[in-house]
């Protein structure tokens, strides 16, 4: 069988590291895209690499350049890309529309147009986003579920996710988007509030903080993990059709539930510490998300198996552990006061 060759964009990120570490487990040679600052910086930027760092083949290119990601192409010849990288905070995409479309749809496209051109039998994965669905028609959502987005970021996968289908129908690329739902791990960015949330809940365990300033409470997202969501991604690239799939757990829970799981486990009542702001509100909210991926469990074999309060207890842990905490995890203070 001829080497298995991987191109991931935003290798660095919680999924890329993750990812990684699959491909390598399953003899790959593995090639991240990522930018000058990083490998300027790397001790911090890519710091979730740092494990099997060694292991890595990385290239720096910019999705704003297609010059750049057709050199990086033509150099590495995958045979599977991912392509992960996008401006991905949803907040921060209506502090700055211009970049994050410009980033997100022309960063896609440069991407597709230089597989097509110097490898055109590349396997390619886009990382499409439950947040395309936005003001949602059904509950569940499934793959035939209409997109109507509210955020410049949505609006940005959903071109994203077009283009995907556009190269395939038009091209033969064998080129897939995984619909992916909210998914967290340890590794998430600290600004997604997931992250926000466990750190804060281990920091005033250990007494670094008081408070936690949120927004929205009742949003209800559709939370899983991330280790296990990178698998669904691999599984698309293994399938002899490109096709599109719906990942996610099927079970949704509001912010608020998140705060009380979160603040349980380190025996604190979110009520006395998490404070609402509403500077962190969204001018248009996506307000619930529950996905239906019966279509990967059927044809990929994929299903979710991390527990909503599993995550949660992880991440805390981590957390706890980060900020030194001695705070034992109690899980007897009622995971669920909301
Ligand atoms: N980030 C953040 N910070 N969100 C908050 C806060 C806060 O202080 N307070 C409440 N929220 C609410 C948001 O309004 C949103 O409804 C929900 O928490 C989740 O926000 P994020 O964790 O930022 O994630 P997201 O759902 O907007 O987007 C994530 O999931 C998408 C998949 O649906 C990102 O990872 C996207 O890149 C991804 O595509």
């Amino acid at each position: 069988m001829p080497k298995q060759i991987a191109l991931i964009t935003g290798i660095a990120g919680q999924d890329g590291s993750y990812l990684s570490e699959l491909l390598l487990k399953q003899g790959y040679e593995v090639h991240g895209i990522v930018r000058r600052v990083s490998i300027e910086d790397s001790d911090h930027k890519l710091g979730r690499l740092s494990m099997f760092r060694d292991q890595l083949h990385l290239h720096t290119a910019s999705l704003e350049s297609y010059a750049s990601i057709h050199q990086a192409v033509e150099k590495v010849r995958p045979t599977e890309c991912y392509h992960l990288a996008a401006q991905s905070f949803v907040s921060y995409s209506f502090d700055d529309e211009f970049s994050t479309l410009n980033t997100n749809i022309n960063g896609t496209h440069y991407l597709l147009a230089a597989l097509k051109s110097a490898v055109p039998g590349c396997r390619v994965y886009f990382a499409g986003s439950s947040e395309m669905f936005g003001k949602v028609d059904e509950i569940p959502q499934t793959e035939s579920t209409r997109f109507r987005p509210r955020s410049i970021y949505g609006i940005s996968k959903v071109a994203g996710f077009e283009l995907t289908r556009n190269y395939r129908e038009a091209y033969g690329i064998h080129a897939s988007t995984g619909i992916l739902f909210n998914h967290e791990s340890p590794r998430r960015g600290y600004e997604f509030v997931t992250r926000k949330i466990s750190r804060g809940a281990a920091r005033i365990a250990a007494g670094l903080q008081k408070d936690l300033k949120l927004g929205n409470l009742d949003a209800k997202r559709d939370w899983g993990h991330a280790r296990e969501y990178v698998e669904a991604m691999w599984l698309m690239l293994q399938q002899p059709q490109p096709e599109d799939y719906v990942i996610a757990t099927g079970e949704t829970h509001t912010v608020r539930e998140f705060c009380a799981a979160a603040f349980a486990w380190v025996g604190l009542d979110y009520r006395d510490h998490v404070i609402t702001d509403q500077i962190l509100f969204r001018p248009s909210e996506v307000n619930v998300l529950v996905g239906d991926a019966s279509k990967a469990r059927r044809q990929l074999g994929w299903q979710p198996k991390t527990h909503f309060h599993q995550l949660v207890r992880e991440m805390v842990e981590a957390d706890c552990q980060a900020a030194g905490s001695t705070s034992k995890l109690v899980p007897e203070l009622g995971v669920g006061i909301v």
